[in-house]
């Protein structure tokens, strides 16, 4: 079964074919992705209006060149006749993410996904931008049988930090959420209050990286807010407000930037992993899945992977590859994979971006 994703709903243009047969095998045949970063990074966040312009100039040249790498051809036009040229492909659906996300983004990539379904009679499948996330973590995983549940699952994203318990193939169940901002907001919060742009995850995390404690005796310590609450909740907006008194009482805080960077990225972490594990320990995670534009954080990844091996034996750790942790529409295709074998398909005409749409 082949499946065309697409993925409208933040700033980046994505469109994939991946190549599924039952729960064995799962190949991604292609995966474009156009980034509007360098254009957001002049006004220092994501403006709607433009994102929204962007993915309607995008769309269909990503969409082409997913298709033609995967080698697709649509074969309904009366120049084939119906047949697809030898060697090519058909598809089977096409999967769309339909929210959560900013309205006019989303509405490109639903439409498009409308438009080709109707003129190719092609079975539409609506997707959850949040359940893509979780399906990145499968992507480069199969046979999925040997997944064991229940799995716990921490999205950190640039809108969304959730914990989510599932205890088998599209049964979800939340846990734990942001109270305020997400994590990778809080990055992009920092990153904009340390002077280092946009999008701010990876600035920190490279800022950070330098960081030589030997040479610095400068005392910094930033809270962590919420680590030892008895909930599965998180809030970053304190940490965040910490961050911004103190390079306010900082004169020299541009001399410390590394030191800043650091300890704002180790806050974060500790709060993630903390929670993560507490939740996978109550609930008897046989598998630990960390996804969303976050999971890119080379030291989340590392201290993680400590942890997990060292307080929660047995557990398997899944975390996406690099290049499905930020939005793509692999995992959109992924997820939609799943839904297609159970034939769980959106007519056309049925088929709405949804921004505020919840994973359950
Ligand atoms: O999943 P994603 O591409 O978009 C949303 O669905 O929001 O996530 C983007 C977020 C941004 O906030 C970005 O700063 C953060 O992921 N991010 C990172 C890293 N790479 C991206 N945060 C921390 N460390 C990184 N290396
Ligand atoms: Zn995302």
């Amino acid at each position: 079964m082949k499946i065309l994703g697409i993925e409208s709903s933040c700033d980046e243009t994505a469109a994939a074919v991946i190549e599924g047969s039952g729960q064995n095998s799962l190949r991604v045949l292609s995966s474009v992705i156009s980034s509007q970063i360098d254009i957001h990074k002049q006004y220092g966040g994501i403006v709607p209006e433009v994102a929204a312009r962007e993915h309607v100039l995008n769309i269909l040249p990503v969409i082409n060149q997913a298709l033609s790498q995967a080698k697709i051809h649509h074969c309904f036009s009366p120049l084939t006749k119906g047949r697809c040229p030898e060697g090519r492909g058909v598809l089977d659906a096409i999967a769309v993410t339909v929210g959560p996300g900013l309205i006019t983004s989303l509405q490109v990539g639903v439409e498009t996904a409308k438009t080709f379904g109707f003129a190719w009679k092609v079975p539409i499948v609506a997707i959850n931008h949040i359940e893509g996330h979780i399906y990145a973590g499968l992507a480069d995983k199969f046979p999925v049988s040997d997944i064991q549940f229940p799995i716990i699952i921490l999205t950190v994203s640039g809108g969304h930090t959730l914990l989510v318990l599932m205890r088998g193939w599209g049964k979800y169940e939340t846990i734990g959420g942001t109270r305020d901002d997400a994590a990778g907001e809080a990055f992009d919060k920092a990153a904009q209050a340390l002077g280092l742009g946009f999008p701010g995850g990876p600035a920190i995390a490279q800022t950070a990286k330098e960081f030589e404690p030997r040479t610095s005796n400068f005392e910094l310590s930033l809270p962590r807010p919420m680590i030892d609450s008895k909930d599965y909740d998180f809030s970053f907006s304190g940490l965040k407000t910490a961050l911004i008194y103190a390079i306010k009482d900082d004169p020299n805080y541009k001399l410390r930037i590394t030191n800043y960077s650091h300890e704002f990225q180790e806050a974060v972490v500790d709060v993630l992993v903390t929670k993560l594990v507490k939740a996978a320990k109550a609930y008897h995670a046989k598998t630990v899945m960390l996804t969303g534009g976050v999971s890119a954080n080379a030291r989340l990844r590392q201290v993680l992977d400590e942890a997990v091996n060292k307080d929660l034996p047995g557990a398997e750790l899944l975390i996406p590859d690099l290049k499905y942790t930020t939005d793509n529409a692999a995992m959109i295709a992924t997820a939609g994979y799943f839904h297609a074998l159970k034939k769980d398909f959106t007519p056309w005409q049925d088929l709405r971006a949804q921004p505020n749409l919840e994973l359950i």
